[in-house]
C-alpha cells in the first residue's frame, strides 16, 4: 500500500473516531493513538527506512501534512468539547441566589449592655474614667471603709451573700470608691460599673444578682452644686432636654449629707402619669457628699479634700428607657424579648 493511501486510512479511522468522542478524555486517548509515540502515523514515519532514498523526501512530506491537519482535526474537537464540559460544569454547579436561606441568628447587646454604655459614654464626655473593682469583695470593703458598722441591717446574712465571715459577694458598687481612693491621690474623678448582689428573691422589682454604676469625684472644694450639675447634665443627656434632678434629704453611712435624687418623670415629662404615680418624679439613684470619715479611713485628708459620690441603679433606668415592666424579662434571656433591642 501506498503512503498516501495509508494515509487516507488513518484519517478516515480519525474522522470517525472524532464523531464518537464525547469526552476530552476520550479525545486524548484518539491522540495517543494516531500521534503518540506508538500511534499509527508514528508508525509510518518509523517505516521510513525501509524506503529508498529518492522516495524517502515526499514520504515524509505527506506525513508531516498529515501530522498537521490531523491536529488541526483534533484541536477543533477539543475546543468543541471543552466549550460543552465548561456548559455542562456551569449547569451542574449553578446556584439559585433567589432561593431563601435561614441566616444564621444575629445577636445584640442586651438593654442592660446599652443603658452601660450609654452611660459610660456621658460620664467619660465629662472626663470620668472607668474603673472596676471585684465581685467576690473583701467585707473591709464592702461595709467597714463604707462606714456601714457592724450591726447595720445591710450586712446581715439576710440581705448579703457570705462567702466566709470575711468575703462576701458586694452588695453594692460602694466599695470601688474605697479601692480607688486607697490607690490614687486627688483628684478623682471616675464611673465604676459592675454587677451586685443582693440576697433577694425574684420578683418584678427584686433580683438577686443586678448592675449599678457608682460615681466618685474627690478633689478641692467639691461641693453638693457639683454633684447637681453633674447629675443634671446625665439626666438630659440619658433622657432628654427638660429632665433635671429633684434632690431629697436622705441618709447613707458613706455620704453625709445624702440625698435620694429623682429625675423628671420622662413618660409625662413632670406632668404626672401612671408610670410616676402622679408625682412627676421618678426616684433614679442615691447620693452625697464623701462621709469626712470614709475620706480619711481611704488616707485622704478631709480637711484638703472634699468630695461627692453617686449610685445608679442600671436595671431602673432601663426599665423606664425601654418601658419594660418587669425585671425578671432582663434576666430570663427570652430572645423574644432581647430580640427587640436588635
Ligand atoms: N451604695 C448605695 C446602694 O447600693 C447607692 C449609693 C448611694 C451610692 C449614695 C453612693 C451614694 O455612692 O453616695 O444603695
Amino acid at each position: 500500500m501506498g503512503m498516501s493511501e495509508r494515509i487516507n486510512e488513518i484519517r478516515t479511522i480519525l474522522t470517525n473516531e472524532l464523531e464518537q468522542a464525547e469526552t476530552t478524555q476520550l479525545l486524548d486517548n484518539l491522540r495517543v493513538r494516531i500521534l503518540g509515540k506508538k500511534g499509527e502515523l508514528t508508525a509510518l514515519l518509523r517505516g521510513m527506512g525501509q524506503l529508498s532514498p529518492e522516495e524517502r523526501p515526499q514520504a515524509g512530506q505527506l506525513i508531516n501534512e498529515a501530522r498537521e491537519s490531523f491536529t488541526a482535526m483534533l484541536d477543533e474537537k477539543l475546543a468543541v468539547l471543552k466549550a460543552k464540559e465548561r456548559e455542562e460544569a456551569l449547569k451542574r454547579e449553578a446556584i439559585d441566589v433567589t432561593q431563601p436561606v435561614d441566616l444564621p441568628a444575629e445577636g445584640g447587646e442586651h438593654p442592660i449592655t446599652l443603658v452601660m454604655n450609654e452611660m459610660i459614654d456621658c460620664f467619660t464626655g465629662m472626663g470620668f474614667e472607668v474603673v472596676e473593682g471585684p465581685e467576690v469583695e473583701l467585707d473591709h470593703y464592702n461595709f467597714e471603709l463604707m462606714n456601714i458598722p457592724k450591726n447595720h441591717p445591710a450586712r446581715d446574712a439576710q440581705d448579703t451573700f457570705y462567702i466566709d465571715d470575711n468575703i462576701v459577694l458586694r452588695t453594692h458598687t460602694s466599695p470601688i470608691q474605697a479601692r480607688t481612693m486607697l490607690s490614687r491621690k486627688p483628684p478623682i474623678r471616675v464611673i465604676c460599673p459592675g454587677r451586685v448582689y443582693r440576697a433577694d428573691e425574684m420578683d418584678a422589682t427584686h433580683s438577686p444578682v443586678f448592675h449599678q454604676m457608682e460615681g466618685l469625684v474627690v478633689d478641692k472644694d467639691v461641693n453638693m452644686a457639683d454633684l447637681r450639675g453633674t447629675l443634671n447634665a446625665f439626666a438630659e443627656r440619658i433622657y432628654g432636654k427638660g429632665i433635671t434632678t429633684r434632690f431629697r434629704p436622705s441618709f447613707f453611712p458613706f455620704t453625709e449629707p445624702s440625698t435620694e435624687v429623682d429625675l423628671t418623670c420622662a413618660a409625662c415629662h413632670g406632668k404626672g402619669c401612671r408610670v410616676c404615680k402622679g408625682t412627676g418624679w421618678i426616684e433614679v439613684l442615691g447620693g452625697g457628699m464623701v462621709n469626712p470619715k470614709v475620706l480619711a479611713d481611704c488616707g485622704i485628708d478631709p480637711e484638703i479634700y472634699s468630695g461627692f459620690a453617686f449610685g445608679i441603679g442600671l436595671e431602673r433606668i432601663a426599665m423606664q428607657r425601654y418601658s419594660i415592666p418587669d425585671l425578671r424579662l432582663l434576666y430570663e434571656g427570652d430572645v423574644r424579648f432581647l430580640n427587640q433591642f436588635r
